[in-house]
């Protein structure tokens, strides 16, 4: 269980990314894009290729991380090229290899998994093109730089989440049941071990009670449904959901108000999606997770443009790749609990607009949450 949780550098409560160029004996072990001279690169800066995971197991990819990424590369004035895998590793490789061909010369990635990942870093890599992994370590991978979110702490705050929530209730001795993200995502386990960090104790003393626990295959929404049908139909008695995403969380809550349990039965999110708002306010889901993604994008953002200049940026921040035991230069992004009284803290942020989010039946919610 224990395995593949990252342990965070001390400096990472700092959280902040220093883009200072470092001195030759820095120890710093970045991949090089080029050997070209820099004052060459300072006038030529090279491509930034971008590849995103899919566009069903979370709206975010195409909805915030691509229009956050290319706003940040835009204004920098740097030739970018941002493309999905849409969920095909096969594809996904094809698309690292044509933009190394077409003159990338940093590589940002969303792995579908480890190994695939690691196929397209590595040999990013051999070809002097430095990379970074966005979001998903790679792990055993040889990415120069990870940019995330503390992916423990959001599980964390879900599983207090999903507490607070039972505790609202006053649920007795509920029982659990845990749709876990792809379990070939290592963000999926980080969540568990977050999530499972709260909730085991409880199991332990006997105020909860385990029920069905299941990862969903590349957090594939509509198997998350099958699943869940599953779990309900063999134990009709759950009476609380720790949904990784608010995909998952959705897929569930659809079985749920087919035996009319939607809101009665807690369940969690991430990504703070317009659905996954909608069903907090709606009081079918009980929190949401928001990562602000233009943080995320543009912490990488400054790295990927520094490499493109032939720069050596540090990272404050090193995250141990559990199979490899290498330190990854890292940034670290802090998530925030999101429930029916702070929806306003994410539309205040700009991550979703009161229009998407306030149509039709949810114009008198949202008033009522505060939403201006
Ligand atoms: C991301 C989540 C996302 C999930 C499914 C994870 O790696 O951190 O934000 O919901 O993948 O795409």
């Amino acid at each position: 269980m224990r395995k593949g949780i990252l342990s965070i550098g001390a400096a990472a409560a700092a959280l902040s990314l220093g883009l200072t160029a470092c001195g030759g004996n820095s120890g710093d072990t970045t991949a090089q894009g080029s050997s070209a001279p820099s004052s060459a690169a300072a006038t030529k800066p090279g491509k930034i290729g971008v590849i995103l995971p899919d566009s069903k197991s979370s709206a975010r990819w195409e909805t915030a991380d691509r229009k956050y990424l290319k706003e940040a590369f835009d204004a920098a004035g740097i030739a970018n090229d941002i493309q999905n895998a849409q969920g095909d590793k096969n594809a996904f490789q094809t698309i690292a290899d044509q933009m190394i061909t077409n003159g990338a010369t940093v590589l940002v990635i969303v792995n579908l998994d480890s190994g695939t990942g690691k196929a397209v870093l590595d040999k990013a890599q051999s070809q002097g093109v430095a990379t970074i992994d966005y979001d998903r370590l790679t792990l055993g991978g040889s990415a120069s730089y990870y940019v995330s979110f503390d992916n423990t702490k959001v599980g964390q705050l879900q599983g207090e989440g999903l507490v607070k929530c039972l505790t609202d209730k006053k649920a007795d001795k509920p029982i659990i049941a845990e749709l876990n993200g792809s379990p070939t995502d290592n963000n999926a386990t980080l969540f568990k071990n977050g999530y499972d960090s709260v909730l085991k104790p409880k199991y332990d003393s006997g105020d909860y009670v385990k029920g069905p626990d299941q990862s969903v295959p590349d957090w594939d929404n509509t198997q998350a449904g099958t699943i869940f049908e599953q779990m309900l139909t063999q134990q009709p008695k759950i009476a609380g959901v720790l949904a990784a995403n608010d995909g998952l969380g959705n897929a569930a809550i659809s079985v749920l108000k087919k035996q009319k349990l939607n809101g009665k039965v807690p369940v969690t999110g991430q990504d703070a999606t317009v659905q996954g708002l909608q069903n907090i306010l709606a009081g079918d889901q009980c929190m949401t997770v928001y990562k602000a993604i233009k943080k995320e994008a543009d912490a990488t953002a400054q790295l990927a443009i520094a490499l493109a200049k032939g720069e050596k940026p540090s990272a404050s921040a090193t995250v141990k790749d559990p199979e490899s035991g290498r330190d990854v230069p890292s940034v670290l992004l802090e998530p925030q609990a999101i429930y029916f009284d702070n929806v306003k803290d994410v539309v205040a942020d700009g991550f979703v607009s009161k229009d998407e989010l306030c149509t039709g039946d949810f114009a008198d919610l949202c008033t009522k949450a505060g939403v201006s």
